[in-house]
């Protein structure tokens, strides 16, 4: 696929000054307008929503006829090709691998649940490593990008983890984007911006660690729950479609508190509710379990509900050693 194949202007009826427009709002691409909709285009150039519809179906169109993008109607054939085309990333660690069929997918959203402490920032931090090893050790050769909401980031423990690994720490380093989103509307203008940074930058994981806390703490109170249900939905579906769009795998971490919360219901349910859980692909609940940690997997749509073990330790996530198999965890 070109680059002036994906030219704002190669759009029948658009000039240079409706893809300038569009530009100084931060969609430089066909796929950008695809991927953003109709609302969130009219709502970031201040078009009406009519406008904004036909410029994005017109979007749709050309991807169709160019290849990038499934036709309406698709047959299960063709469905399954676009399947086998998903690619996996190693978690480092053989039981959550299994656990995952593989690893973590390309088009995909993978969603971690769990208390603090559960291990959701560690396994974050190991697929970044994780995801630029040779394929053959079930890398993707390419690089990560971590969109960090919660300060959580810790470079040195990449270093920590890429050493223990026997990897170069500083190549590994590099590798690595980290974008710091200070509220919930920073986080969404950065997942807008994603699509050209992923193509120009080699990038094949996402990590939005965490996708829920800024829209917890912004929204409090039942008056608001509606609309933060609403931001929360788009930001998700937005992710979704980037990860669709341009093959890689978006994992995102979201917090079960430990104590009740009355605002949020459910204690044991995962903040977000039912409009977080319905757009993930896949849903590993993580806990803690003395040393150990556990993770299951949560309505997927084929993998077995299974539990497997895994540990927290210098590596990042890892395999519990081999004495500890087969006594009580
Ligand atoms: N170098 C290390 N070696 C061993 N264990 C470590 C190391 N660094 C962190 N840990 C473990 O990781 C735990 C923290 O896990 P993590 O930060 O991934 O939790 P989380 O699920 O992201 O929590 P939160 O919801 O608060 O963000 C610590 O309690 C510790 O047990
Ligand atoms: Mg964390």
């Amino acid at each position: 696929m070109s680059k002036e194949e994906l030219d704002l202007e190669s759009l029948e009826g658009v000039g240079t000054v409706t893809s300038q427009k569009l530009k100084d709002s931060g969609v430089r691409s066909v796929l950008d307008l695809a991927v953003r909709g109709p609302s969130e285009i009219a709502e970031v150039t201040g078009w009406d929503l009519g406008k904004a519809t036909d410029l994005c179906n017109r979007a749709r169109i050309k991807l169709v006829e160019i290849g990038k993008l499934e036709k309406d109607f698709v047959s299960a054939s063709d469905l399954y090709k676009k399947r086998q085309a998903v690619e996996r990333v190693t978690t480092g660690c053989k039981n959550l691998d299994d656990l995952l069929a593989g690893g973590i997918e390309t088009q995909a959203i993978t969603e971690f649940y769990g208390e603090f402490g559960s291990g959701k920032t560690q396994l974050c931090h190991t697929l970044c490593v994780m995801v630029q090893i040779p394929r053959e050790r079930g890398g993707l050769e390419s690089n990560a990008v971590y969109l960090d909401t919660e300060n959580t980031f810790r470079p040195e423990r990449i270093v920590g983890i890429a050493e223990s690994r026997g990897l170069d720490s500083e190549t590994t380093l590099q590798g690595i984007t980290v974008a710091k989103a200070y509220n919930s509307a920073h986080q969404e203008l950065i997942i807008s911006e994603l699509g050209e940074y992923i193509e120009t930058n080699h990038i094949k994981l996402v990590i939005v660690d965490s996708a829920v806390a800024h829209y917890r703490a912004e929204f409090l109170g039942r008056g608001t729950l509606a609309e933060r249900q609403q931001r929360l939905n788009r930001m998700l579906h937005l992710l979704l479609r980037t990860a669709e769009a341009h093959n890689v795998a978006i994992v995102f971490t979201n917090q079960v508190q430990s104590t009740p919360d009355v605002f949020f219901g459910d204690p044991s349910k995962p903040t977000g509710g039912h409009v977080v859980g319905h757009t993930s692909t896949y849903r590993i609940y993580l806990r803690k379990a003395g040393k150990n940690r556990i993770a299951r997997m949560v309505d997927s749509p084929y993998h077995p509900e299974r539990e497997v073990v895994f540990v927290l330790n210098e590596k990042g996530v890892d395999d519990p050693p081999p004495e500890t198999v087969g006594r009580k965890k």
